[in-house]
């Protein structure tokens, strides 16, 4: 069964306790949290202080999605906020295998990232190292953004690589309901939305979402 990762850069931050109790409300079970440098990307969201700020206030599972340039700099304070899910770029770092073992050894679940532009098969020497697999489906950095269509493909690709191998594939950026089915039928189990979800009427978004992908 799939699940729904609301990303909280999509939320009103100027009432973000009571985004965070709706979505403890609707029994989600893991926030999707966008760390941003404005140097591996070009937005600024979310410090390890304001993350472990809202970490105290929630019973979720937290997923860090790091986007930064030099993670190893920044990855002690991310397992500090206590989130249980970290992931990093492939692209940010010449010792991506080295930081997935840091994060296990902290006893949270590591996951690695992958751009667009970047192919699934990178990830072919770390395949038994890791929790999950983050599939970027837009640009990172900024919400709003159309969904790429051969995400699909990577999907599939990926889930076939993976193999009889425990490891879940999320996806991130542009899903909206119809979307999220097309990647819950290729074979993604966490599926993020930011701007899809706390837009309008959020409940009848979350619930149409939630029966899009099952
Ligand atoms: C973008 C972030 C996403 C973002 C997704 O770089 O990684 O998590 O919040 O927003 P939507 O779903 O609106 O594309
Ligand atoms: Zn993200």
């Amino acid at each position: 069964m799939a699940h729904i990762l609301p990303s909280i850069f999509g939320a009103d931050i100027l009432h973000l306790q009571e985004e965070i109790d709706f979505l403890e409300e609707e029994q989600t079970e893991i926030l999707h949290v966008d760390l941003m440098d404005g140097n591996f990307v070009s937005n600024i969201a979310f410090g390890p202080n304001q993350i472990a700020a809202m970490k105290q206030q929630s019973k979720m599972i937290f997923d860090v999605h790091m986007m930064v340039a030099h993670p190893q700099d920044h990855l002690d304070d991310v397992i500090d906020t206590g989130a249980e899910m970290i992931s990093v770029h492939y692209e940010s770092t010449p010792h991506i295998h080295s930081m997935m073992q840091k994060i296990r050894k902290a006893g949270r679940k590591a996951g690695v990232v992958i751009n667009p532009g970047t192919p699934e098969t990178v990830l072919d020497y770390l395949l038994d190292d890791i929790d999950y697999i983050l599939i970027m489906t837009i640009n990172p950095g900024q919400p709003g953004q159309t969904f790429i269509n051969k995400s699909l493909e990577k999907i599939r690709n990926t889930k076939e690589m993976i193999g009889e191998r425990t490891i879940q594939i999320e996806v991130d950026g542009g899903v909206n309901q119809k979307i999220a089915k097309e990647c819950a039928k290729a074979g993604a189990d966490l599926i993020v939305v930011g701007g899809a979800l706390f837009s309008n009427d959020k409940k009848i978004q979350y619930d149409a979402l939630k029966e899009a992908i099952n």
